[in-house]
């Protein structure tokens, strides 16, 4: 799916997010697993990420992003009337962990659903919050992307446990006077869905409900440094702009070589690039609304400035988005 916005201006108009406190660094990882700091520094860019701690679940990473997320927008939480919560790890499958959040904050006229699209998720549903917006169908919403990955790694599985992280991030979109979403790209191949995936998790996998994240990492690999490229380049030449225009670019942060590689191919200079998958680690649809806030954080989210972000997870999916800044940004 690929599309320009058809010109109702809709942005986001406030930003937060949230992460627990407990800090799991590469070396304390060696003592569990068979791995180093130097391993996954040189494969992966990561140097520490999140851990929730054992009571926490989605929503409890989802509450405090969104009301600093309102909070900095000016929005009180009984005018939003659209809730999404982009994860792969809701507190359960229902009640969905985005009717859990509306009844939270008190936005009591909210519609409110979970999406699941991987580490693609956040994307996924900004676009839809937008479809939503633009349609006259919502007048503001509240989109949280997160997960809490630690709940479903195989905390004995090297190759998986030393890349993940938990975190969340949460964005509310308004109409607004000019400017906003350009466009989006989204996408999704489920023949390679067997790369990423949680078995056990639904109705095909229930005699083994434990069963835990499986990834076939080089074929991810391959995989996410294609589609970063490919879907930045469609939804650029798709909304009229060349990497030149890209002020900000938001890629998820699965690995520093994925990003490093995509950098690389769109020949977009660093100082444009956000990162901080060596702080975090790979927290899915957490991923890109923090990347967010640490360029919120270090003043690049300047009205008028165009920033793009790609992501792409399980599913396997992919999804970019356009956006012309438009409002002015404190650090989260
Ligand atoms: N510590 C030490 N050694 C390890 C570790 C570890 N944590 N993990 C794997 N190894 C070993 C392997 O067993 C292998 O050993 P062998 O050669 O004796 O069999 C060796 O290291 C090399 O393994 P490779 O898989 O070839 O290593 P590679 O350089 O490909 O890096 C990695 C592995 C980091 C997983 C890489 O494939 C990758 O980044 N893939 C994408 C993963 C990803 O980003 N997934 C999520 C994206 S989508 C989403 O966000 C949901």
């Amino acid at each position: 799916m690929i599309g320009q916005t058809n010109g109702v201006a809709v942005s986001v108009t406030g930003l937060g997010c949230y992460v627990p406190d407990r800090i799991l660094g590469n070396d304390e990882l060696a003592t569990l697993v068979d791995t180093s700091d130097e391993w996954i520094t040189e494969r992966t860019g990561i140097k520490e990420r999140r851990i929730a701690a054992p009571e926490q679940a989605m929503s409890d990473l989802a509450l405090p992003a969104a009301r600093q997320a309102l909070e900095r927008a000016g929005v009180d939480p009984a005018d939003i009337d659209l809730v999404i919560v982009a994860t792969v790890t809701p507190d359960m499958m229902f009640p969905t962990t985005s009717a859990l959040l509306a009844d939270a904050l008190g936005a009591k006229d909210a519609a409110a659903y979970d999406l699941l699209a991987g580490c693609t998720g956040f994307v996924y549903a900004v676009a839809q919050a937008y479809g939503m917006l633009a349609g006259g169908l919502a007048r503001r919403a509240l989109v949280v992307g997160g997960d809490v990955l630690s709940k479903i790694l195989d905390w004995t599985d090297r190759s998986t446990l030393v890349l993940f992280g938990d975190g969340a991030g949460a964005v509310v979109l308004e109409r607004v006077e000019r400017g906003g979403f350009l466009g989006f790209e989204l996408g999704a191949d489920g023949a390679g869905g067997r790369h990423l995936c949680l078995p056990g998790s639904g109705s095909r996998v229930f005699e083994n409900p434990g069963e835990l994240l499986k990834m076939n990492g080089p074929e991810v690999f391959r995989f996410a440094t294609r589609v970063l490229v490919s879907s930045a380049e469609k939804i650029l030449a798709e909304c009229g702009k060349t990497v030149g225009d890209v002020d900000v670019y938001v890629p998820h942060q699965a690995n520093m070589r994925i990003i490093d590689h995509a950098v690389r191919k769109l020949g977009i200079p660093e100082e444009r690039v956000v990162r901080n998958v060596d702080r975090y680690g790979n927290t899915s649809s957490g991923s890109i609304p923090l990347a967010l806030a640490d360029a919120a954080a270090d003043g690049r989210l300047v009205p008028g400035r165009l920033v793009l972000m790609t992501g792409m997870g399980a599913g396997l999916t992919w999804g970019s988005g356009l956006i012309e800044w438009t409002e002015e940004m404190i650090a989260a």
